[in-house]
């Protein structure tokens, strides 16, 4: 696939002057989210940071001030995407605090948490935090978003294509069978699929100037292992950061900038590196597998998702 974006592909230096425009973005105390905030308060957009650590929260504000800037417009909003009365709340206090949302950026996850555990609704946690807070949030902040002419963006995960590769409906919450590396693909697989299906409602409902896109930032040099996973995990991840398996944090948080801020992307298309396995290299589109929009698969887990979260959309 030619990369639009020439050689280079994607890179923040196309972003214009974000004066006047507002960006909600989940889990920025670390990784891709940090740098996400960085660059977009950097060209003068309004943050609205929804973290679940207050101490963290406000040591990320100081952070950012020091790099930015002490004139930068940034707020933290607390919310644990594991609970379903917090992400209600924080929607609540979003809409309370910002009179549009240009992008909704859902950047949080954990990932290949070793024992299964689950959330208080008794989801598995990774589907739990990645998948269904995040379901919720952007049902919360749709008619915002959709005023404002915005959009959703989903940072998913190459991983998407690793685990089981559908959706186990069966067995949702992994009973039988619970490993790290298949719930967390799971959580990755439904959060994409239900950037497409979203789409496919908005075409439906005659909707085309809100928009979803589905990306994810390679293989970067974050926090995410080092947090959740199980011993073995962190040590095949530090020895990678060692190789040119790896980027900078900086650079996975280009997809997702680019899905922010970019006109006239596909909302069909998956955006991420193009270099080797899609783990670094130019950011541009790339290909999806097939199963990742499997059409049955897909309506089946929105409506579920409808009815575990007991919100429906209102598109
Ligand atoms: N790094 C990679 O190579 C890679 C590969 C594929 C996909 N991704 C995706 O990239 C995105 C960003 O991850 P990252 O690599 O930047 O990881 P990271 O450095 O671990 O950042 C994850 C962020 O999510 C937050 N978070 C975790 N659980 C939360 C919860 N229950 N409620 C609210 N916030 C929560 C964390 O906050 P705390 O500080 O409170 O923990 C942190 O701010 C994720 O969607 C991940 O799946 C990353």
């Amino acid at each position: 696939m030619k990369n639009p974006f020439g050689k280079k592909g994607w890179t923040p230096e196309r972003i214009k002057d974000l004066s006047g425009k507002t960006f909600v973005i989940t889990g920025t105390t670390s990784g891709t989210g940090f740098e996400a905030a960085r660059i977009l308060l950097s060209k003068g957009a309004k943050v609205v940071m929804l973290n679940r650590n207050p101490q963290k929260a406000a040591e990320t504000i100081a952070k950012l001030k020091e790099v930015v800037g002490n004139k930068i417009d940034v707020i933290n909003i607390i919310m644990d995407l594991g609970i379903q009365d917090s992400v209600k709340k924080a929607a609540a206090e979003v809409l309370e605090q910002a009179d549009r949302i240009d992008a909704l950026m859902c950047n949080a996850a954990i990932a290949q948490t070793p024992k299964r555990k689950l959330t208080q609704e008794g989801w598995e946690l990774q589907m739990g935090v990645n998948y269904f807070g995040h379901f919720t949030l952007q049902a919360l902040l749709f008619p915002l978003i959709e005023q404002s002419k915005g959009r959703i963006v989903t940072v998913g995960s190459m991983g998407y294509d690793m685990g089981l590769k559908t959706i186990k409906f069966d067995d949702l919450n992994w009973e039988k069978d619970y490993t790290p590396n298949n719930a967390y693909s799971q959580s990755k697989l439904a959060q994409i699929m239900s950037v497409y299906e979203l789409n496919d409602r908005l075409k439906a409902a005659g909707k085309s100037e809100v928009k979803a896109y589905a990306c994810h930032p390679g293989s970067s040099r974050t926090s995410l292992i080092t947090t959740n996973g199980s011993f073995l995990m962190k040590m095949i991840f530090n020895m990678m950061k060692l190789t040119p398996l790896t980027q900078a944090a900086e650079n996975g948080a280009y997809p997702e900038l680019m899905c922010a801020t970019e006109e006239d992307l596909d909302e069909n298309g998956f955006y991420g590196p193009t270099g080797r396995s899609n783990w670094v290299g130019p950011v541009g589109p790339h290909e999806i597998k097939v199963h990742a929009k499997d059409k049955a698969v897909m309506q089946r887990l929105w409506d579920l998702s409808e009815k575990e979260t007991g919100l429906s959309w209102k598109i």
